[in-house]
């Protein structure tokens, strides 16, 4: 799967993008995140990328030359893929949004800054407007490397296991079980004991009630749903 990141701070995700599981899918060629900086799209001598807004009031609004011009030289006029805009105003992103865009093939993801954006680049270049959650970030650059975190897990090869997925917080509507590891007994803090038993029935079991038991008392608007979709079925 393709992104094409179009961002004012190209440099914050190199890090990210070079780390750990993220890094080997691009290396093995599952993704390809190509990031393009939008000040690069500027004609004038201070290459300016934000004005003042009309109407008065304060803080600075990105201006639409730059971002048209940028998105258009990459994808073409209009863009035929998705132009999703990352915004505090756009609909939530959740574990259901990440598995809907992994079905695509190739997806733009433009980075906010400043106060806002001018409303024609809304209007006539973004198709799709994400917002990460109910709080405000200096700008898109987090959100969109979350995204593209998120969606990358579903892409097949990407996760060492193939089952990794499955077994998620929010994947199945629950939270996942507890994990453990060795040794059995750290600090006279022992395993449970279900899970040295080698009974797999016994221990899918207990992992289910694990997880039953979390949801309802950490997320129960989780849990409310959760019940709700079983009535249904
Ligand atoms: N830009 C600033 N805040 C954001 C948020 N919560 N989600 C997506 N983009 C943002």
């Amino acid at each position: 799967m393709k992104f094409d990141i179009f961002t004012l701070f190209p440099e914050v995700f190199q890090p990210y993008l070079n780390a750990s599981i993220i890094k080997r899918a691009r290396v093995n060629g599952l993704i390809e995140v190509n990031l393009h900086n939008i000040r690069d799209y500027t004609v004038d001598r201070h290459h300016t990328t934000d004005d003042m807004p009309y109407g008065g009031g304060g803080g600075m609004v990105m201006k639409p030359e730059p971002v048209f011009s940028s998105i258009e030289s990459v994808l073409g006029k209009p863009p035929d893929i998705p132009v999703i805009l990352m915004t505090p105003q756009g609909r939530l992103f959740t574990q259901e949004v990440a598995k809907e865009l992994s079905s695509l093939p190739h997806i733009a993801l433009l980075c906010g800054h400043y106060e806002g954006i001018d409303e024609r680049i809304r209007e006539h270049l973004v198709t799709d407007e994400i917002s990460i959650g109910d709080y405000v970030l200096t700008g898109g650059e987090l959100p969109a490397l979350i995204v593209i975190d998120a969606v990358s897990r579903y892409l097949p090869g990407v996760l060492g296991d193939p089952t990794g997925t499955e077994d998620d917080s929010h994947a199945s509507g629950l939270l996942e079980y507890p994990h453990y590891t060795r040794p059995p007994v750290f600090r006279d803090w022992p395993v449970p004991e279900i899970l040295l038993s080698g009974n797999h029935a016994a221990i899918d079991k207990w992992r289910l009630q694990q997880s039953l038991l979390r949801t309802s008392e950490k997320r129960p608007d989780m849990m409310e749903k959760y019940l709700k979709r079983q009535n249904k079925d």
